[in-house]
């Protein structure tokens, strides 16, 4: 099971379209996926992100389009004939037999034999932390531990491709965070080229090497964590992934003019004339200062990290975001003056 021994494959969906009646579910799709690569992709309900992942799985029909897998044109191949493993949102384990059997499962229907597929099944429930449950069944499991089932049987069968469709969103908040990371450290350490999708943005950001942002069956931009984070092309992007403070602001094509400061555009920003800035929390800076444009209404303590609220003397109210250490005297009713790091913002018609 080294990445060595069977390096990830590329994946390449190009164009694809699928309507349900009038819902165009996915309107046009294109993603390219590097071999071992683990892509997110990231959007609201209803954007085409299990049509996505189905088409690519061989589950659902596309209208138009074409997937590409190692090269080949996959697009008539029926699922059981493609080479993926796929984790649904509800784990569908089998509830009469244990977990070893589970994981062997899909061995089995290969037609390995019964003490090989034994000993597959054990070395990747070690890997997915579960060695020592393999006796258990289903209802004797917690949620994440279910989960980590449904995982070991995806990556049992060796596949080429692992599709992972919100396989976290069962699971309470901090189980969430460690089985993610565990996911990536299996990925990382088999190699498979992965699509893992989530609508939620801390997620996406954390275990992906990129991150595709849907919207109404298209790719809206897709991108390294920290590049589709600090540089969101479309005012969708920088506002489904992560808060965004809504400024004004005047372009010069190339800088803007936001409280007094000036900072260049991001590419995808208006050209000259008045507009909005799409400004992080972290890139609003506060001072106390008698004479501010500001008053402080809200101070919430998220440990390493505080939120402040303030409100423009014109009435419109920002959120910031600074290490608690930089923020302690920052109570409500503290007068406090606005202005903005010097970082590239994406700026949008008023
Ligand atoms: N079998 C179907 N019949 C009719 N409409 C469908 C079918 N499958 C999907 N749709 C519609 O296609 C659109 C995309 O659905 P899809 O399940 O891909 O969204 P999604 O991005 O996975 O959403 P969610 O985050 O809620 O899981 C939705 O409007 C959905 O109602
Ligand atoms: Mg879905």
């Amino acid at each position: 099971m080294a990445a060595s021994e069977t390096p990830g494959t590329e994946v390449v969906l190009e164009g694809l379209t699928r309507h349900y009646g009038t819902v165009h579910a996915l309107d046009g799709l294109d993603l390219r996926i590097e071999p071992g690569e683990m892509v997110a992709l990231l959007g609201p309900s209803g954007c085409g992100k299990t049509t996505a992942l189905r088409i690519l799985a061989g589950l659902e029909t596309t209208d138009s389009g074409r997937v590409w897998v190692g090269g080949k044109d996959i697009t008539e191949v029926p699922a059981n004939k493609r080479d993926m493993g796929m984790v649904f949102q509800a784990y569908s384990l089998f509830p009469h037999m244990t977990v070893l059997d589970n994981v062997a499962f899909g061995l089995k229907m290969r037609g390995v034999g019964a003490h090989e597929r034994a000993n597959r099944a054990a070395e990747v429930l070690d890997l997915v932390g579960l060695g020592t449950q393999r006796a258990r069944y289903a209802h004797q499991l917690s949620g994440g531990q279910q989960q980590r089932v449904a995982l070991a049987r995806a990556l049992a069968i060796e596949p080429q491709v692992l599709l992972l469709d919100e396989p976290l969103s069962a699971l309470d908040a901090k189980v969430r965070a460690q089985l993610r990371e565990e996911i990536r450290r299996v990925q990382l350490e088999v190699g498979r080229t992965t699509v893992f999708v989530t609508h939620d943005q801390e997620e996406a950001l954390a275990i992906a090497d990129r991150v595709g942002v849907m919207s109404s069956g298209k790719l809206e931009q897709i991108a390294t964590p920290e590049e589709l984070y600090n540089a969101p092309r479309t005012q969708f992007v920088a506002e489904f992934v992560g808060l965004t403070n809504r400024i004004d602001a005047i372009s010069d094509g190339a800088t803007a003019q936001i409280l007094g400061n000036t900072v260049p555009l991001l590419e995808g920003s208006v050209g000259r004339g008045p507009g909005v800035a799409l400004v992080r929390p972290e890139a609003l800076v506060l001072t106390p200062d008698p004479a501010g444009n500001a008053t402080v209404v809200s101070h919430s303590f998220l440990g390493s990290l505080s939120r402040v609220v303030c409100v423009f003397d014109g009435g419109r109210p920002v959120t910031a975001q600074s290490p608690s250490a930089a923020s302690t005297g920052l109570v409500p009713g503290t007068r406090v003056a606005v202005t903005v790091a010097p970082a590239p913002v994406l700026v949008v018609p008023a």
